[in-house]
């Protein structure tokens, strides 16, 4: 991939359908909801399905719900012809208004600032799913989820599957594995087709894993960190998996773990990125074998593996950070190990 110059080129190729994506377009009947749209990864993902249906020549309304917080997101998505509902999730009679659609994407939740204010993080992780859960109960639902519901994993191991049993650790994690139950709870009471989307790290460019240590390596700050390695996936692969996702729905609930085909080393990606950076690197901790490890080969037996590699994300990253690139300053707090977001 070339070098991305500027904010507009990244937005586009976060956005960009894979052919399998535009064939299963032509098979999906209905609307798609995207809940909780305004966040790092939903902007992207309701552009990459107004594309994905007009490439596909079929019409169908991409509704982005969320309480848009931030307007800009708002008039991103209106200026690409998708139609924006804004509601609070929580509240239970604004959800009742929202139109019926077959399909929805559930991407609302809440991590960080976790310490301190539980009970928030409690509520939109376990209320917010039992509101949409129940509305569209008619619906196919898939449901971004996590990989911290599982414990944190030797790399041995290879990274925890789909039939693992879910350890969280830290009210966060449990709270998302609750978010998880509520969805499967309702897919078995209505019998609504479902998919826990499990996710770890989207590479966006300006966040993610990588933005974190690419910044720090750039700022000739040293690398410590608890936790020693992760997984990555570049966010159009994400978002395309996402809406591929719709076909593999079921009840009970059809469990994916989504993430790259690698497990990094957070010193020896800080290493490469001072490499590119012409940077050294000052590693005074290289954290514990232990970290949050998704094993995806089922998603990849589904979709195909993702279209750029770590090694390629990792040049992507630095290059980003070299030319300047913006920055949402929304630190992953991947080096977390005690639940504590
Ligand atoms: N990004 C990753 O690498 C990653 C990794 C693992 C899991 N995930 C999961 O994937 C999902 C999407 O990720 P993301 O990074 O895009 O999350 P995000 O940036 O937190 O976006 C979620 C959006 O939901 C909206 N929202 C929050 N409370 C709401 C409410 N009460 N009613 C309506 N909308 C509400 C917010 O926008 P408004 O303020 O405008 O409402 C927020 O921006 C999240 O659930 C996250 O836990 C993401």
């Amino acid at each position: 991939m070339q070098t991305i110059e500027n904010e507009n080129i990244l937005d586009i190729l976060l956005s960009q359908p894979s052919g399998q994506l535009i064939e299963a377009m032509k098979k999906l009947p209905g609307d798609i909801s995207i809940l909780g749209a305004n966040g790092k990864m939903g902007i992207s993902l309701c552009r990459l399905a107004k594309i994905a249906a007009e490439k596909a020549g079929i019409s169908k309304n991409i509704y982005a719900v969320s309480r848009f917080s931030d307007k800009d997101g708002k008039e991103k998505l209106e200026s690409w012809g998708i139609k924006t509902i804004t509601c609070d999730l929580l509240n239970e009679k604004e959800v009742r208004m929202l139109p019926l659609t077959e399909n929805v994407i559930f991407m609302a939740g809440r991590k960080f600032g976790t310490l301190g204010s539980e009970p928030l993080t409690w509520a939109m992780n376990t209320l917010v799913p039992a509101n949409c859960a129940s509305h569209y109960k008619n619906s196919r639902i898939v449901a971004f989820s996590t990989g911290c519901i599982y414990p944190l994993v030797s790399t041995s191991s290879g990274g925890s599957i789909e039939t693992d049993h879910p350890e969280p650790v830290g009210e966060y994690a449990q709270s998302c594995l609750c978010r998880e139950r509520i969805f499967e709870h309702f897919s078995l009471v209505n019998k609504t087709p479902t998919l826990l989307y499990r996710l770890n790290y989207a590479t966006d460019l300006r966040y993610g894993v990588l933005h974190d240590i690419g910044i720090k390596v750039w700022n000739n700050e040293p690398i410590t960190t608890r936790v020693g390695y992760f997984n990555i996936i570049w966010q159009g692969d994400a978002n395309n998996a996402a809406l591929l996702s719709l076909l593999h729905t079921s009840s009970p609930v059809n469990i994916l773990n989504i993430t790259g085909e690698d497990i990094l080393s957070v010193s020896e990606t800080a290493k490469e990125m001072g490499r590119i950076m012409g940077k050294q690197v000052k590693i005074i901790s290289t954290g514990k074998d232990a970290s949050y490890l998704n094993n995806a080969s089922k998603s990849f037996d589904y979709f195909g593996k993702p279209t750029i590699s770590s090694k390629e994300l990792i040049r992507m990253q630095a290059e980003w950070i070299m030319n300047g690139g913006t920055a949402l300053h929304k630190p992953t707090h991947f080096e977390t190990d005690n639940g504590n977001f």
